[in-house]
């Protein structure tokens, strides 16, 4: 383990910028140069309120970077109150980012706010001249993320589902993933670059597990971004732990090859909270 300062202090940071996004997600916009990778998250801590693990939703490399976050609970409405200026202290990049290569073809499948990091992750893959399938779901139109950034990105294609239909396919978003693999299996040229193919999922667990069964039968490449109650974020307090391999998700993750996922019996199944009581999904 390599634990530096700021993964155990808190750097502050004053909020440069505040995007809305949807009715209840804002995007939070930092001038600081984080050296991250998509797939990973940092710790953000509002003094006397509550410290929460958020993915990194946009790096630029040159001294930027967007945390995209619901407003769910305590820590998140006050995070949501927040005005450009106001500080608040960042810890990490922490755990691990996804894997590919160059010229790789990339499926991402997101839901919720997995849009936001997948959409980092795109554009890192587009600089590396791979092309990728950009699946996206919500409840309906409003409640979508990042699809007109996502169109900007070069060799990127979206795809959009809705539970109500309100725009792209009425529906979950894994038939699509389905749909993709099915058409890439009939042709050749289809079929080399299912090859070279890695499907990334973020998003509800349900949802990930559902995009891994998907995988796991069709022999396609999967990494999903598996989340846990996090405290410490570097390997330390324990709170992360996978049942029952008992890797700790902060630092085996959160991003890891599904295969790793479903050695565990809670993927899909349950998670802990902050006193480590089960719930399932
Ligand atoms: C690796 C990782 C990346 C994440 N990325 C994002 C993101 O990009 N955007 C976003 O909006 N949210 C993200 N989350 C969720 C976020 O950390 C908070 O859990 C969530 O915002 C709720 O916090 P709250 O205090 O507002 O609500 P609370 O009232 O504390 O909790 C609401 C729900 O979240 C669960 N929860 C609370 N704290 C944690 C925690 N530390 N770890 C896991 N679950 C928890 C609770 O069990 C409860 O079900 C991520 C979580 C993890 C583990
Ligand atoms: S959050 Fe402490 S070990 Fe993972």
């Amino acid at each position: 383990m390599n634990v530096t300062k700021h993964d155990t202090f808190p750097i502050t940071l004053p909020i440069k910028k505040i995007i809305r996004e949807t009715p209840h997600v804002k995007t939070f916009v930092f001038a600081y140069d984080l050296k991250s990778r998509p797939g990973q998250f940092i710790n953000i801590w509002i003094p006397r309120v509550d410290e929460k693990p958020m993915s990194i939703a946009y790096d630029s490399g040159k001294g930027e970077f967007w945390l995209t976050i619901f407003a769910v609970g305590g820590m998140t409405k006050k995070l949501h109150e927040m005005k450009a200026g106001d500080r608040v202290g960042i810890r990490g990049p922490f755990g691990k980012a996804f894997q590919y290569e160059p010229g790789d073809h990339l499926i991402t499948v997101g839901g919720g706010y997995g849009a936001a990091p997948l959409y980092n992750l795109a554009m890192e893959a587009s600089s590396k001249k791979c092309t990728v399938d950009f699946i996206v779901g919500a409840r309906s139109k409003e409640h979508l993320l990042y699809t007109d950034r996502v169109k900007k990105i070069k060799n990127t294609k979206l795809h959009i589902a809705t539970d109500d239909g309100s725009v792209g396919v009425k529906g979950y978003n894994t038939p699509i993933l389905e749909k993709l693999i099915a058409e890439m299996k009939k042709t050749v040229a289809g079929r080399k670059k299912l090859k070279k193919t890695i499907v990334f999922a973020v998003g509800p667990e349900v949802m990930m597990k559902r995009v891994s069964d998907i995988c796991f039968k069709e022999k396609v490449a999967c990494q999903v971004s598996v989340e846990r109650y996090m405290k410490c974020g570097f390997g330390v307090c324990g709170n992360c732990c996978l049942d029952d391999t008992g890797i700790t998700v902060c630092t085996e993750g959160p991003a890891m090859d599904h295969k790793k996922a479903r050695k565990n019996s809670d993927f899909g199944v349950a998670h802990r909270d902050a006193v480590g009581r089960k719930h399932l999904y």
